[in-house]
């Protein structure tokens, strides 16, 4: 990914909490009722699993009673009964509370739970609420109505880990300056409109089909508050579609995953000869930028001038998630 080793470099952000959001901590096919499978995110143990129902649901790794991991050793799922592997306690999957204790019987309070956080699963991701002070959502995150409406085929997938501030990373896509500079791009992309929604920002760019290497005709960029974005981009007979989502992983590194979507032309010939060209470019760029932002830090004030792109806009819009 990038030719520096990665180094040390902590204390380059100054959030204390992450903001609050809908963040990726899966893919919803690697998500079943007979496994748990254990993610490291938010600076917190989690196991992610579905209940009897099929939902997907997340949940804290540790177990209330002694603190045992529950995806460790013999740890399991079976009928909607999350196991311990400790002294066996059973948890329910879907409610979180204690259903058996096998040498004391079946405990009379309910509120002796699991922790569970909210769940979604919106265009290929299992996405869970997380509030810095534990509160309910208050917005659902954006499910994109373009895959719900045509027939799309999951083209190919792209992780990295990155040590950029967490907050600099969706803010790099209003910093247009660098899309000339570093990337060189002929034009700078222009915003014509940035607009809030309920679940975020949505911003309608105008394209100059000359100085693109892809003739667009439109593209819309969605924002799931400051955690997942969606980007649509629509040629004269095809369309892809990015799903991107950034979870931190701890204070100093996040999880970047974009899922590619063409839209499905009939073949899989045809689907590669757009999904092909559009993920190297893709790739290309995050992995160009990485190489720029896993070293820079956040600057609280930095010297904008006119041209910089509406970086204080968007950090206006943002603000809003950092309780
Ligand atoms: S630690 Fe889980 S049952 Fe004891
Ligand atoms: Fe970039």
């Amino acid at each position: 990914m990038s030719s520096i080793q990665p180094i040390p470099m902590k204390f380059r952000v100054p959030e204390v909490a992450f903001p609050k959001g809908w963040y990726c901590v899966a893919d919803v096919h690697e998500v079943s009722a007979d496994k748990l499978k254990p993610v490291s995110y938010l600076n917190q143990q989690l196991i992610v699993y579905r209940t009897q129902s099929g939902a997907a649901q997340v949940a804290d790794a540790y177990c209330p009673h002694l603190g045992a991991h529950l995806a460790s050793h013999d740890g399991c799922i079976a009928d909607g009964a999350i196991v311990c592997p400790f002294h066996k306690w059973k948890w329910d999957g879907a409610q979180g509370h204690c259903t058996d204790i096998p040498y004391a019987g079946i405990p009379q309070s309910r509120s002796l739970k699991l922790t569970l956080y909210p769940t979604r699963e919106v265009d290929g991701m299992v996405l869970m609420w997380y509030h810095p002070q534990g509160a309910a959502p208050d917005f659902e995150p954006y499910a994109s109505t373009a895959l719900q409406r045509d027939k799309w085929v999951l083209f190919d997938t792209r992780v990295w880990t990155s040590t950029s501030p967490y907050r600099d990373i969706f803010e790099n896509l209003f910093d247009t300056a660098h899309i000339v500079q570093l990337h060189g791009a002929s034009k700078m992309p222009v915003m014509r409109s940035m607009d809030s929604k309920p679940h975020g920002l949505f911003v309608d760019y105008q394209i100059d089909p000359d100085a693109e290497q892809f003739s667009i005709k439109n593209l819309e960029v969605h924002f799931t508050g400051v955690t997942a974005l969606n980007q649509l981009f629509e040629g004269r007979g095809w369309a892809t579609n990015f799903v991107i989502s950034a979870t931190p992983i701890d204070n100093e590194s996040f999880l970047q995953t974009i899922r590619l979507y063409v839209k499905d032309l009939g073949s899989r010939e045809i689907n590669e000869q757009i999904g092909k060209p559009w993920l190297e470019r893709f790739t290309f760029e995050v992995e160009q930028d990485f190489k720029v932002l896993n070293y820079k830090k956040h600057l609280t004030q930095p010297k904008l001038c006119g041209g910089d792109g509406p970086i204080y806009q968007y950090r206006e819009y943002a603000q809003q998630y950092y309780v």
